[in-house]
């Protein structure tokens, strides 16, 4: 590893480590993407990314568009920067570009954020026409995407769809990804890939935050993915057994309870309650039967109904287990449902609030 390039043990350049660059614009071309290494920029893991992009393209009071639900990580750091966000709804494939047109009509918002490949938290993948007509809106208003792009690669079935990146013409898309969903996130190694009137000032940004993302772990990434090529087809194999498990367990014991999609790559199934099932008492009852998910409300913005909807996570765990716990979640929901529907308040009756 020594030789090729600088000392891992030293500061790298900012823009990251050569070697590292150009094995990721060569996984880039063959998806699609017509780049230069001297576009890829490494990250310290992409959520270091889109703090990057939200500082270099925002000020405060800007608007961003975030699909409903998202990451909550990005919430946390657009807001974090005072901008103001708008929730687009997201429907089978994906953000609802009516309501985006409005919203990009009205507001003016100055850059748009999607996650459009087996979304976190959906799951759902955003078809090519959705893809061609995000970016004509774009273009039209002249808005930059910001594509988040973490899980394309863990595809389990169905065909390839290009890359935003891949279809824009202009210029409008700034592109994220990570080695952190199927080598490890704890090398916290990401890259991005900028158009280049933004690049420069990307990196200024980036040398400021952390002067550049470890070399070593950017020749750990470099190494790893140079000796095992079949690294990914390993995890696509394991992964895939775990969401077929995870689907097939909710099939025999949820039914009734919750609906939920069927993801063709990622990490998560996303699920949401029958009416008549408060996420409260599931919440208890989950306690009990000793199984724990994600309830939906940290994915959207407050006013949205959240609390429907649940995130089961399949990749950390083993098919046996996924069955048990799929188990668990199916007795925890039985109780659940069985619970008499909570006394609606009368006005008057919580007499007053207390004062903290
Ligand atoms: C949509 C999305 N973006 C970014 C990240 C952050 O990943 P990283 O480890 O590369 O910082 C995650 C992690 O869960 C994610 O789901």
């Amino acid at each position: 590893v020594l030789d090729q390039g600088p000392d891992p043990l030293r500061y790298g350049p900012a823009e990251g480590v050569p070697v590292l660059r150009e094995l990721i614009a060569q996984r880039l071309r063959l998806a699609g993407m017509d780049i230069a290494p001297s576009q890829v920029l490494i990250l310290t893991g992409s959520e270091q990314g889109i703090y990057m992009v939200a500082q270099a393209l925002l000020r405060p009071g800007d608007g961003v568009v975030v699909e409903a639900p998202t990451y909550p990580g990005a919430l946390r750091t657009f807001r974090s920067l005072g901008a103001q966000l708008h929730p687009v709804p997201l429907d089978k494939e994906g953000m609802r570009l009516d309501v985006l047109e409005g919203v990009l009509a009205y507001q003016r918002p100055k850059l748009i954020y999607t996650v459009p490949t087996f979304q976190n938290p959906t799951g759902i993948t955003m078809s090519l026409d959705r893809r061609r007509g995000l970016l004509e809106l774009a273009w039209r208003y002249r808005v930059p995407i910001l594509e988040d792009d973490p899980y394309s690669d863990l595809r389990y079935e169905g065909q390839h769809i290009p890359l935003i990146q891949a279809l824009d013409r202009r210029n409008y898309v700034i592109y994220l990804s990570t080695f952190s969903k199927w080598l490890f996130p704890g090398l916290r190694v990401g890259w991005m890939v900028a158009p280049r009137g933004v690049a420069s000032r990307l990196v200024g940004i980036k040398r400021s935050l952390d002067l550049c993302t470890s070399p070593l772990s950017q020749f750990i990434v470099f190494e790893l993915i140079r000796r095992g090529v079949d690294h990914l087809d390993r995890i696509l194999r394991i992964y895939r057994a775990r969401r077929d498990a995870l689907l097939s367990a909710l099939d025999r014991h949820c039914r009734g309870f919750m609906e939920w999609g069927r993801p063709q790559g990622g990490f998560f199934v996303w699920c949401t309650l029958r009416e008549g099932i408060q996420m409260e008492a599931l919440q208890e009852e989950a306690l009990r039967a000793g199984v724990a998910f994600i309830s939906g409300k940290p994915f959207f913005l407050e006013g949205f109904d959240g609390e429907r909807h649940l995130r089961l996570n399949f990749p950390r765990l083993p098919e046996g287990r996924i069955e048990e716990g799929i188990q668990r979640l199916a007795l925890a929901l039985r109780q659940a449902a069985s619970r008499p529907e909570p006394k609606v308040e009368k006005a008057g009756e919580l007499g007053t609030p207390p004062v903290v």
